[in-house]
């Protein structure tokens, strides 16, 4: 322990929120590293938990806060709890966790987008001193579009994030500011119209994509563990509502794997939404003189694009409705199933449980 580390800090608090593990291993190994360095007051918190304890916030604490990207982008509960999280003049680090891969030999990193921008923006107007700032590539967890990452991957991306985290907490331990975020700037701006499309509308497509499938033994494990009570029993089989926040545990922990992405489903809904439906309403409209053929033919991409934006959510909204129904008869039930790219054995589910 050196005296300057003593000095610096009184105590340090992390707050992590977390879907398969990732991000709460980054917290607790900072903690630990903390510790070993000889601070003996450190705490981790969830940001999932109802109820907060914000008495130990000082001036004199390091405060730091872990969580995942999602849609380059922090996910909303984050961005709604950095938001209500009391102001300090304090040091604070953000941390995202971005989808490592492994490509041969080379650890390859994901794309935070607006994740650490965000919340570094408000903690800033907050009255923070952000003091560490940077992404940490852990193996990726994004698993409707890829399948989980071969042991052998995930190992080599842990070891070398591990050793990233440790140097990191070194130096924001000194004082040093850490702010290797700065280095993805050009990129991320580029990817603001993304982000906000994901945060407006892309998270609420991909919570109606999850289902449970024949497998189901209604054990309730998913409705249990989800962080933000988004999944439900409706007539007796798990349901996933607007609320969901596509953080993955629920489809990675399930014992059964019973949980899939309904993907050819899913697709067969998108494709009404996104052409069928918009192109019969505008017709529509032009045929029943509600819009002049003039306003058609000059703002048809406009006109597309709004009606595909309202009716989208309708169209979601009812379709994943019309799902739940399906699924109880065994036999489409299992011609989903068979049409999910998750279902298959080598599609492997992703939980972190390296220990710390
Ligand atoms: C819905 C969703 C969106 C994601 N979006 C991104 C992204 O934009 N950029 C990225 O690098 N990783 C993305 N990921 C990957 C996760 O951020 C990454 O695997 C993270 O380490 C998971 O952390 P956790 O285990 O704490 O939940 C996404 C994952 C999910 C499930």
């Amino acid at each position: 322990m050196t005296k300057n580390t003593k000095k610096k800090y009184k105590k340090i608090l992390i707050w992590n929120f977390s879907g398969t593990g990732n991000a709460r291993f980054s917290a607790n190994y900072i903690a630990k590293t903390a510790r070993e360095a000889g601070y003996h007051q450190v705490s981790v918190y969830n940001i999932a938990d109802k109820q907060q304890d914000y008495s130990e916030i000082q001036n004199n604490c390091l405060i730091g806060f872990c969580f995942p990207t999602h849609g380059f982008n922090a996910p909303p509960i984050v961005l709604k709890f950095i938001w209500n999280f009391p102001g300090r003049k304090a040091d604070v680090f953000l941390l995202n966790t971005r989808a490592g891969m492994k490509f041969f030999n080379i650890h390859t990193p994901g794309i935070g987008g607006l994740a650490l921008w965000l919340p570094a923006l408000i903690l800033l107007i907050k009255g923070y001193n952000p003091i560490g700032f940077r992404p940490i590539d852990l193996p990726s967890n994004w698993i409707y579009l890829h399948p989980g990452l071969n042991s052998n991957a995930k190992q080599f991306i842990q070891n070398r994030s591990s050793i990233t985290l440790r140097n990191f907490t070194h130096k924001i331990l000194k004082g040093k500011s850490v702010l290797n975020g700065w280095l993805w700037f050009p990129l991320d701006i580029m990817l603001v119209p993304i982000s906000l499309g994901y945060y407006l509308y892309g998270r609420f497509v991909l919570s109606k994509t999850y289902f449970a499938s024949y497998k189901c033994t209604n054990c309730g494990l998913c409705i249990r563990n989800c962080p933000v009570g988004a999944i439900k029993y409706v007539n007796n089989r798990p349901y996933w509502t607007f609320s969901c926040e596509s953080c993955m545990r629920c489809i990675n922990h399930c014992p059964e794997r019973a949980i899939e992405t309904a993907h050819g489903y899913s697709f067969l809904i998108w494709w009404l939404a996104f052409s069928i439906v918009p192109m019969f309403i505008l017709n529509g409209l032009l045929k029943y003189r509600i819009i002049s053929a003039e306003l058609y033919h000059e703002h048809y991409s406009l006109l597309f694009n709004i009606i595909t934006f309202i009716f989208g959510f309708i169209i979601f909204f009812f379709g994943y409705l019309i799902l739940h129904q399906l699924l109880r008869v065994r036999i489409l039930n299992k011609l989903i199933t068979f049409t999910s790219f998750t279902r298959f054995k080598f599609w492997k589910r992703y939980k972190n449980e390296y220990p710390v």
